[in-house]
């Protein structure tokens, strides 16, 4: 009963979803920027420091040194993964902030919010090419769920069984972006678990994958992109390891409604070599969320998220398995990069054996600075 019933609410759950997509809103302003009125802005408030080009104005002639996170805004690599607001929480409240230098002063009383948006705007118009997806497309990252964008972000990620045999299964992912659609991934678990009353750790199947983004669009609020993924097996079959190499691909596709409603879905295949070992199967996972930010949308970031995540054996008679996974995400650092998120998973079918669990990660955007700055 609880078994169909778990299904029937996430097939709901899903068709629902489905229709919000196919009828994908454009992403509106209330009042469309001005990047025309932008530029006066900043040929009157910001070319002393950022100068004429973008890339600063002559150091000789600007009294401060630079520090680090100096913003160069024609590298379109550096600007493109920020989102509009991240600039706009500086421009209106000073580099502070954001955990960044004292010199970007704060213009909150000297432009207007429209004036802000126009400025941004124009900020926008230094990187030249449109190849670049932008850093509005950048969601939340779900726990299991991959998402679409590129990124260079570090994630450290643990496990644990909330009944049943005690164990634990931490992965630590890196992920560094190429070019302006390309993103390597390396996942290396590393499994801790009680079997017949003793431990046993062991490294897990590492992934090696490739990323890249087919289409996106911040008009639509879309992005797509596939990964290639191979795990060479690195981890001990006793532990769940595959004991083949196995292949992974997926397509990841999300999409951001207006008022920061979104939807990440992950769709794909475990191929092993030798499906004597390990047999094949196909995952679809489903993230459904909301960003909700504190102090007029410049702040703190809280993302509750709920995951759907079903996985079925290739197999004759394979049963697939469906979970659930409400979680929490939320901004710990003022920069924004790092986040943290804690979910808990629970079998809603099949749940002989398969125990609920408890996540929690820690990611770290790289890109955004030291670990243990801008807090
Ligand atoms: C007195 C010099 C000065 C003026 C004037 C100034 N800025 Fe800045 N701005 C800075 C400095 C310095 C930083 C770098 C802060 C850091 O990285 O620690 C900065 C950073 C920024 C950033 C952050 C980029 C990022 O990496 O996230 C934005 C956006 C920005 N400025 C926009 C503007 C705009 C728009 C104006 C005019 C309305 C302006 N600035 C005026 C000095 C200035």
């Amino acid at each position: 009963m609880l078994r169909r019933g778990g299904v029937g609410l996430a097939l709901l759950l899903l068709i629902g979803l489905i229709s919000i997509a196919l009828s994908a809103q454009t992403l509106a302003y209330t009042r469309k920027p001005d990047a025309k009125n932008g530029k006066t802005i900043y040929e009157g408030g910001c070319i002393a420091c950022h100068g004429a080009d973008g890339k600063g104005a002559d150091e000789k002639l600007t009294e401060f040194k630079r520090p680090d996170t100096w913003p160069d805004f024609t590298r379109c690599d550096q600007t493109t993964p920020e989102p509009d607001s991240a600039w706009k929480a500086v421009v209106v409240n000073g580099g502070p902030y954001l955990g960044f230098s004292t010199i970007m002063p704060r213009f909150r009383d000297l432009l207007s919010n429209d004036q802000i948006d126009d400025v941004v705007a124009y900020l926008r118009t230094f990187c030249s090419s449109s190849h670049w997806p932008h850093g509005e497309l950048n969601l939340p990252r779900a726990i299991v769920t991959e998402k679409a964008f590129p990124e260079k972000e570090v994630v450290w990620s643990t496990s644990v069984n909330a009944s049943g045999a005690p164990g634990f299964e931490t992965h630590v992912i890196h992920e560094q972006s190429f070019g302006s659609k390309g993103q390597l991934e390396v996942d290396v678990p590393w499994q801790f678990q009680n079997q017949d009353h003793s431990w046993d750790n062991h490294i897990g199947d590492i992934t090696l994958g490739w990323k890249q983004v087919l289409y996106s669009n911040l008009q639509r609020g879309s992005i797509l992109a596939l990964q290639g993924g191979i795990l060479p097996p690195t981890g001990s079959t006793k532990l769940g390891g595959a004991g083949t190499t196995t292949f992974e691909p997926f397509a990841a596709f999300d999409q951001l409604f207006r008022s920061n409603t979104w939807v990440q879905f992950q769709m794909g295949a475990d191929l092993p070599h030798d499906t004597k070992k390990s047999p094949q199967s196909l995952f679809w996972y489903t993230a459904l969320g909301q960003t909700i930010a504190e102090d007029h949308r410049l702040g703190r970031q809280w993302s509750p998220m709920v995951e759907f995540l079903a996985a079925r054996d290739l197999e004759d008679g394979a049963k697939t398995d469906w979970d659930v996974m409400p979680e929490m995400q939320v901004t710990a650092s003022r920069r924004q990069h790092i986040r943290v998120n804690v979910g808990v998973r629970t079998p809603i079918t099949d749940t002989a054996g398969r125990s609920p669990q408890v996540y929690f990660y820690v990611l770290w955007d790289w890109a955004e600075g030291h670990f243990w700055n801008g807090w």
